[in-house]
């Protein structure tokens, strides 16, 4: 039986102009930049221009992307957008990003697994190349977290930033050396509570009394999701490295989400995974949820930090709470 593999064809990135740095939130909140850096990593993180949404962040990377695998926008068979933050909560971010690429006639859909959400896009889109159903898959992670974040909470108003990655996947035969080797997604709802926006959905919907509770906005319980965090990083990591019996000295680079250098570092040493070989940008720009891996991988592979052939192990854990890794030579 003949046999179809995927692999990156191409990748791009967005993030907005606006820096804002730590010294933003000293002006109002009780915080300080020694803190902030100490505690998560992050110097500084980028906030959208008030009048662009999601789907337009989505619209620049992917076009980066598209043109870097050398195609037209014409040639994408299904767009997957991962995100929490969609420009609406319905139709799809996927739909209307199909329209600003011009793209008829072609299935597009979100997937909502937070921070792991283009892990979980990408493992779809691998199925379908994998399964001989299409041959150019783009897939976005995009967040414009701003928008949910309540800037007068200090837990965690310092930690979000906005920005979309894009990469495209495409069919590889077997004879290519780069390709899209495996990957590995989980869920443990039980821990949902942990991470969430309360209000706006079918549980609770929006109301007067929600808005003045302050429940549109991201609840979390930084401390516990920190050690689900670490732990399960770890484990898929290795779920990967097992089944295809490698070592971890045979991965070039580890991509881990970007969601505080702390949990970055404790990961690094738990797998054993050489300090340089591990690529951080959170200092930049902070956590941007489902787009943190697809940016960092981007811009790695624009500054010529990953080269072709290298072997990327790629980790995150979400809300949900979600956790996934893959592992893919580029
Ligand atoms: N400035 C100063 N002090 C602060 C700040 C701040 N910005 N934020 C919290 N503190 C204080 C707390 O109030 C607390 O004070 P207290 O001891 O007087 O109560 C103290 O610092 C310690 O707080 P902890 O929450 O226990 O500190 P922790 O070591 O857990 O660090 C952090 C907090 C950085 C949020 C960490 O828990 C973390 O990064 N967790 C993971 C978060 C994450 O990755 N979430 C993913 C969400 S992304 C998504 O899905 C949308």
């Amino acid at each position: 039986m003949k046999r179809f593999y995927s692999k990156i064809s191409g990748t791009g990135f967005y993030v907005p102009e606006r820096i804002v740095g730590n010294d933003y939130f000293e002006g109002y909140l009780d915080t300080s930049d020694e803190w902030i850096k100490t505690m998560t990593g992050i110097s500084e993180r980028r906030y959208i221009d008030e009048k662009m949404a999601t789907s337009d962040m989505a619209l620049a990377a992917s076009k980066m992307a598209i043109k870097n695998a050398g195609l037209k926008p014409s040639d994408i068979q299904l767009i997957i957008v991962a995100t929490i933050t969609p420009d609406h909560p319905f139709p799809s971010t996927a739909c209307l990003l199909q329209e600003k690429l011009e793209i008829k006639h072609i299935p597009a859909f979100d997937v909502s697994a937070a921070c792991t959400g283009f892990i979980y896009a990408s493992d779809i889109a691998r199925q379908y190349i994998e399964n001989g159903v299409y041959e150019n898959i783009l897939v976005i992670g995009a967040e414009t977290l701003t928008r949910i974040t309540n800037m007068n909470d200090r837990n965690t108003c310092v930690l979000f930033g906005d920005g979309a990655g894009a990469v495209v996947y495409s069919l590889a035969h077997e004879a290519d050396i780069e390709k899209f080797i495996d990957s590995h997604i989980e869920a443990d709802g039980s821990k949902w509570k942990l991470l969430q926006q309360k209000a706006g959905g079918s549980c609770l919907p929006s109301s007067k009394q929600t808005v003045e509770e302050n429940l549109h906005t991201i609840y979390m319980e930084g401390n516990k999701i920190f050690k689900f965090a670490t732990k399960t990083m770890v484990n898929t990591c290795n779920v990967l490295i097992k089944r295809n019996e490698l070592e971890l000295n045979d991965i070039n680079w580890l991509i881990p989400h970007q969601a505080n250098s702390r949990i970055i570092q404790s990961v690094g040493k738990k797998l054993k995974i050489d300090p340089t070989k591990v690529i951080v940008n959170i200092q930049k720009y902070g956590n941007t949820s489902s787009a943190t891996i697809p940016i960092a991988l981007a811009e790695a592979i624009e500054m010529q930090i990953i080269r072709k052939r290298d072997l990327v192990l790629v980790t995150a854990f979400g809300g949900g709470l979600t956790a996934g890794s893959m592992l893919i030579r580029i």
